[in-house]
C-alpha cells in the first residue's frame, strides 16, 4: 500500500565518522556500502507507524518511571511536531541517517535536545522495525479486506441481475451444459470469500507485538510489554524475543494470500478477455476500460483486464522473492530483512 504523498529523500553526504556506534568507529561507510545500506528511500512510508509505536513506548517508559513524566511529555510533544512536519512536507529525509527510525530520532534531538536519546531506552531498531512493519501490514490487510468486500458486493449485484441469464458452462473450454451467468459469477464471490478468510487468519498472527525483544534478548529495564501491546492494538506481546525480531512470516503469509487473490483476479480477467472477443461475444466491455485502434476500428482491446492478468506475475514474484531472501537466515535479526518492505508494495522513490 504505497502512501499517496511521495517524499524524495535527500542525498546529503554521509558523515565522515559514524557517531551512531558510540564513537568507536573512526571511519564512515565506504561509498559502495553507503549506496546500498540506507532504506529511507522506501521505509519513509513507515513514518506514521514509527511515531505511533514510539508514542506508545514513551508512555510506557513514563508509566514505569524509567523516564520522568516531564521527559515523557517532552518526547511526546517532539514526536507530534515531527508527525506534523512530515505530513505537511516540511521534513527533510536524509539518506545519511539510513532509515526512518534514525531520521525521526535525529530530528527529535534537534527539537528537544539530549532527552531525545532516552526514547530509545529498552528498545532497539530490531524490535522497533518489526513493530512498525507489523502495524503497516495490519493496516494493509484491513484495507485489502475492505476492497475485496466491495468486489464481492459488485459481483453479487451482477449475479442477482443475471440469476436467469442462460449461458454455456464449459469444461476443457468446450460448451458442456447450460448454466446461468449468475451461477458463474457466484463462483468468484466464493473465491474472494476464501481470500478474505485467509487475510483474517493471517491477521491474527500479524497482530502480535515484538516490542520488548530489544536487539534480540530483551532488556533488564522493568518495562511493561502488555501496556505497549495493548496501546498499539496488538493482541499480546510476542513470547520469544529471538522470534520477535527474526520472524517475517507476518509479511510472507499476507503476500501468499495476496498471490492467491491475484490468481483469482487473473482468472476472472482472462474470462472477460475471452468473453469479449467476437468469437464468444458474451460481453461488450465499456470504452472506459478498453483501448481502440485507428486503423482497425472494429477492435476493442481489453487492456484493463489484460493488465490485471499481467500484474499477477509480479505479485506472485514478490512472495517468492521474500521467501528466497529469508530461507537461510540464522537467528536472530539480519540486515537481509531490510529487503522485506519493497516486495510488500512499498516502492522506493526514484
Ligand atoms: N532499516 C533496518 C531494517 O529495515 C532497521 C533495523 C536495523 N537494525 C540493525 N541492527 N542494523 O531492517
Amino acid at each position: 500500500m504505497a502512501k499517496t504523498k511521495p517524499v524524495q529523500p535527500s542525498t546529503a553526504a554521509n558523515p565522515q565518522t559514524n557517531p551512531m556506534w558510540g564513537g568507536h568507529y573512526a571511519h564512515g561507510p565506504a561509498e559502495a556500502f553507503a549506496a546500498i545500506n540506507p532504506s529511507i528511500s522506501f521505509d519513509w512510508q513507515l513514518y506514521q507507524q514509527d511515531i505511533t509505536a514510539s508514542l506508545a513506548h514513551c508512555a510506557m517508559l513514563g508509566a514505569q518511571k524509567i523516564i520522568t513524566a516531564a521527559e515523557a511529555q517532552q518526547i511526546e510533544a517532539g514526536l507530534k511536531t515531527i508527525l506534523t512536519e512530515i505530513e505537511s512536507g516540511d521534513f527533510e529525509f536524509k539518506t545519511a541517517l539510513e532509515d526512518i527510525h534514525m531520521n525521526i530520532e535525529s530530528r527529535l534531538a534537534e527539537i528537544i535536545g539530549d532527552t531525545a536519546g532516552k526514547l530509545h531506552t529498552a528498545r532497539s531498531r530490531n524490535d522497533q522495525v518489526a513493530t512498525d512493519f507489523r502495524l503497516y501490514v495490519r493496516d494493509s490487510l484491513d484495507a485489502m479486506d475492505g476492497l475485496l468486500q466491495l468486489l464481492q458486493a459488485a459481483l453479487l449485484t451482477r449475479a442477482q441481475q443475471h440469476a436467469a441469464t442462460i449461458m454455456p458452462g464449459f469444461t476443457h473450454l468446450q460448451p458442456a451444459q447450460p448454466i446461468t451467468l449468475g451461477h458463474h459469477l457466484m463462483a468468484y464471490v466464493e473465491m474472494f470469500g476464501r481470500d478474505r478468510d485467509r487475510l483474517h487468519d493471517a491477521r491474527t498472527r500479524v497482530n502480535m507485538c515484538p516490542l520488548g525483544a530489544a536487539a534480540l534478548a530483551g532488556t533488564s529495564f522493568q518495562i511493561n510489554r502488555t501496556m505497549t501491546a495493548t496501546t498499539l492494538g496488538f493482541d499480546a506481546p510476542m513470547t520469544n524475543s529471538l522470534d520477535a525480531v527474526a520472524d517475517r512470516d507476518f509479511v510472507l503469509e499476507p503476500l501468499a494470500a495476496f498471490s492467491l487473490c491475484a490468481l483469482h483476479l487473473s482468472r476472472l480477467a482472462e474470462e472477460l478477455i475471452l468473453w469479449s472477443t467476437p468469437m464468444f461475444g458474451f460481453v461488450r466491455l465499456p470504452e472506459t476500460f478498453t483501448s481502440g485502434s485507428s486503423i482497425m476500428p472494429q477492435k476493442r482491446n481489453p487492456d484493463a483486464a489484460e493488465l490485471i492478468r499481467g500484474k499477477t506475475g509480479r505479485i506472485i514474484g514478490s512472495s517468492n522473492s521474500l521467501m528466497i531472501t529469508l530461507k537461510a537466515l540464522p537467528l536472530a535479526y539480519n540486515k537481509d530483512t531490510q529487503e522485506d518492505k519493497e516486495p510488500f508494495s512499498m516502492p522506493a522513490a526514484n
